[in-house]
């Protein structure tokens, strides 16, 4: 062997594992006999809610209380890595180039489901929140959970200051105002969460739908091109039979968000990627995670259940006890607490009534 030949023997090795060595420090990976920094979901263990200096000079020269730009995303940033940004908020007529989205059944993505989106897109012919919202510079989201925590605090005002108020499912505003406020930006449903009576529906808030299994499409095309609903098979409770919106005032929630918010945040159990036991992120995180990529700023209200007391009112406006969650098949309530807390703590989002 040629001495070039031999040098080249030793010198191979040695650079790959040099480039090991250094990228194992680049990616935080756990250097041999060195504690990791973050826990298994990829979060650092270390929260707090100082913002870190880069961030501190960005905002440094905004008058007190402005909306910062970017802030929800490079907090998290700050604490999550391997977060990326750019995810749209809902499905356009490119959707099919969703690459992460396109592989996957419902609800962790639109698989088999492709022509039937194609011609709800059609007829919505909008695919965003408005010219007024998506022009404005810094957008500051509020999501309206439905807990019962929400009760009497009044904090129906500071609500409505938000750019855009996300409700979930059939919460209703009417007499309970004065502790959930009166606007109504997005109203994130699936099938059976929908406002049944369309009397119901406040006047001008788009109807967003997310998608939690196959059905759910079909369902969703009857709404937008008024059709009669026949047959209810697939869902686990009576359904809509009519939403009264305007085909231009449905959206449909990218499903990427209910992706990432169960494997990549959370921590579900993966399950070749289809729905199954303890899999399935309450539609409240969900909406958190479309925020965290879509807002500049993230606020929460209503969120939380303290499992101590297991009769205080489940949601806001009805009075199903805490006890009943209990008994739920698709959620695991305990691990997505341990994420939102990570936001709370890390000062990611704020919550309004620190239920959280
Ligand atoms: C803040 O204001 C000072 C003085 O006007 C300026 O020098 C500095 O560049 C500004 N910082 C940022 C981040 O805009
Ligand atoms: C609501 O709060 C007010 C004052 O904060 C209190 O006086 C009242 O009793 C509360 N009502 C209920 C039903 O808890
Ligand atoms: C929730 O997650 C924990 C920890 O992974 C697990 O022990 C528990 O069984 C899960 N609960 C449900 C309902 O899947």
């Amino acid at each position: 062997m040629k001495p070039t030949h031999k040098l080249m023997f030793i010198l191979c090795p040695m650079l790959v594992l040099g480039f090991i060595y250094y990228s194992s420090g680049k990616l935080h990976l756990p250097a041999w006999g060195q504690k990791s920094l973050y826990d298994k979901q990829g979060f650092l263990l270390q929260l707090d809610a100082k913002l870190p200096q880069e961030l501190a000079y960005k905002y440094g020269n905004l008058s007190e209380g402005a909306c910062k730009p970017g802030y929800a995303a490079a907090k998290m940033t700050t604490i999550y890595p391997k977060f990326i940004k750019p995810a749209p908020l809902f499905l356009d007529r490119n959707f099919k180039r969703l690459a992460k989205v396109s592989n996957h059944l419902p609800p962790f993505g639109f698989k088999t489901q492709e022509r039937v989106i194609d011609s709800i897109l059609t007829i919505t012919k909008n695919y965003g929140l408005g010219e007024e919202l998506d022009s404005l510079p810094c957008k500051r989201c509020v999501i309206v959970g439905n807990g019962g925590i929400l009760f009497n605090k009044s904090l129906g005002s500071r609500i409505d200051e938000y750019d855009v108020v996300v409700r979930l499912n059939e919460a209703p505003i009417g007499s309970y105002s004065k502790d959930v406020g009166t606007k109504t930006t997005l109203r994130i449903t699936y099938p059976e969460g929908a406002i049944q009576k369309p009397e119901n529906y406040e006047k001008d808030s788009l109807f967003v739908f997310s998608a939690f299994k196959p059905p759910d499409f079909k369902w969703l095309k009857h709404m937008v091109f008024k059709e009669k609903l026949r047959g209810v098979e697939g869902f686990w409770k009576s359904v809509a039979h009519t939403v009264p919106r305007e085909p231009t005032e449905f959206r449909i929630l990218n499903p990427y968000f209910i992706q990432e918010a169960a494997f990549q945040f959370i921590g579900l159990p993966f399950n070749n990627g289809v729905m199954g036991k303890g899999n399935i992120p309450t539609l409240g995180t969900v909406a958190i995670t479309m925020a965290l990529h879509n807002c500049d700023e993230v606020a929460v209200a209503g969120f939380g259940y303290d499992m101590n007391t297991p009769h205080a009112p489940l949601h806001y406006y009805e009075t199903v006890k805490m006890s009943a969650i209990k008994e739920s098949w698709t959620h695991n309530i305990s691990k997505e607490k341990e994420f939102l807390r990570k936001l709370v703590k890390a000062n990611v989002i704020s919550d309004l009534t620190h239920g959280i």
